[in-house]
């Protein structure tokens, strides 16, 4: 098949598009280089299998292909509140420009959606029926909202236009190729202890998250977009929490790091608990997550490590 990447030169596209490569199929990364990186796609450039467009969703654009997997979107809070307008543009004017083009020639597509749709969720673990508890005027609203009405837009082409969607919504992913900057729990405590720098908790540190490895994330995401008759949305995660505190002692002990740990004020609309319910991945996809947290891990801080030491990159 040929299949678009849309945000294929960031954390998760990147791993998604050499998967599919592998696989055999002809695969089109799109990016803008926001957050992405060439660093990313490095390894497959080579490959004829292959090709780079840089291109904004925002702008529309004809390609012919059989499946469109959308995952441009800055996907971290300093990142999407960098330009919250243009995050907004992203998920909206993105999608639709993304579903026109899977209505036209036909390709199936699938969204990259968010556990932040469910915001600071009433219910714990939260299931695909809840719909959530979110702020439509705060400082993460331009990309909560965005992603609700991306999803909102993958409904409406679905149901006016028969377009052939599937809706995932991703929970904390993490792995080699996060980028360093972007301020997310992993990225942050691996580098702060790989530098022997303080491990910044915010609020407590009571609050807790599940983190999922990006391969396990990646094979979920192939198996909905070839599940027949199941449009979602599935969330995708590792149910395995852990509190926030826990999760910088884990990375102090792995990394062997003399980092201290301290408190610093929450900031605005922090979710206090976020644990994906899988149990219709697991009846749907046949899939949950298999990689231990410590393995995953392990891979996460060798990567930081090769950057940090200058000789990056797998
Ligand atoms: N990483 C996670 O834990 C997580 C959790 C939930 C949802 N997601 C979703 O998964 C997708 C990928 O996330 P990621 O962690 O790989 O983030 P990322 O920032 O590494 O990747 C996003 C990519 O999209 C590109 N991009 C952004 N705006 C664009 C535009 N207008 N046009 C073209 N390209 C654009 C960026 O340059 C980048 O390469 C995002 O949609 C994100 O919302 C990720």
């Amino acid at each position: 098949m040929r299949i678009l990447v849309t945000g294929g030169a960031g954390f998760i596209g990147s791993h998604l598009c050499e998967r599919l490569v592998g696989e055999g199929h002809d695969v089109i990364c799109l990016d803008n280089f926001f957050t992405g990186n060439k660093r990313n796609i490095e390894p497959l450039l080579d490959n004829h299998r292959f090709e780079l467009i840089r291109h904004d969703i925002v702008e529309p654009i004809l390609l012919e292909v059989d499946q469109i997997y959308n995952l441009a979107c800055p996907a971290s809070p300093i990142h999407y509140q960098y330009n919250p307008v243009k995050t907004v543009k992203t998920s909206v004017m993105g999608s639709i420009n993304m579903l026109g083009l899977a209505k036209r020639v036909r390709a199936r597509i699938l969204q990259a959606s968010t556990s932040e749709i469910y915001g600071d969720p009433k219910i714990h673990p939260q299931t695909e029926d809840y719909w959530g508890n979110v702020n439509p005027i705060g400082v993460r609203s331009c990309y909560d909202e965005g992603k609700r009405v991306a999803e909102t837009l993958m409904m409406d082409y679905h149901r006016q236009n028969g377009v052939d969607v599937r809706i995932i919504r991703i929970f904390n992913t993490y792995g080699p190729r996060m980028a360093e900057n972007d301020g997310r729990v992993v990225s942050n405590f691996v580098l702060q202890a790989l530098k022997g720098e303080d491990i910044t908790v915010y609020g407590k540190g009571k609050q807790t998250r599940s983190f999922c490895y990006v391969s396990d994330l990646v094979d979920g995401m192939i198996r909905m977009m070839n599940c027949p008759g199941f449009i979602g949305p599935v969330n995708l995660g590792n149910p395995a929490e852990t509190t926030i505190l826990e999760f910088a002692e884990r990375i102090i002990a792995l990394t062997g790091s003399k980092s201290k740990i301290v408190f610093k004020p929450l900031p605005a609309d922090d979710p206090k608990q976020r644990q994906p319910n899988i149990d219709l991945a697991k009846t749907k996809l046949d899939w949950e997550p298999r990689v231990a947290v410590e393995d995953g891990l392990k891979q996460t801080i060798d990567y930081f490590a090769s950057i940090i030491n200058g000789n990056c990159c797998k």
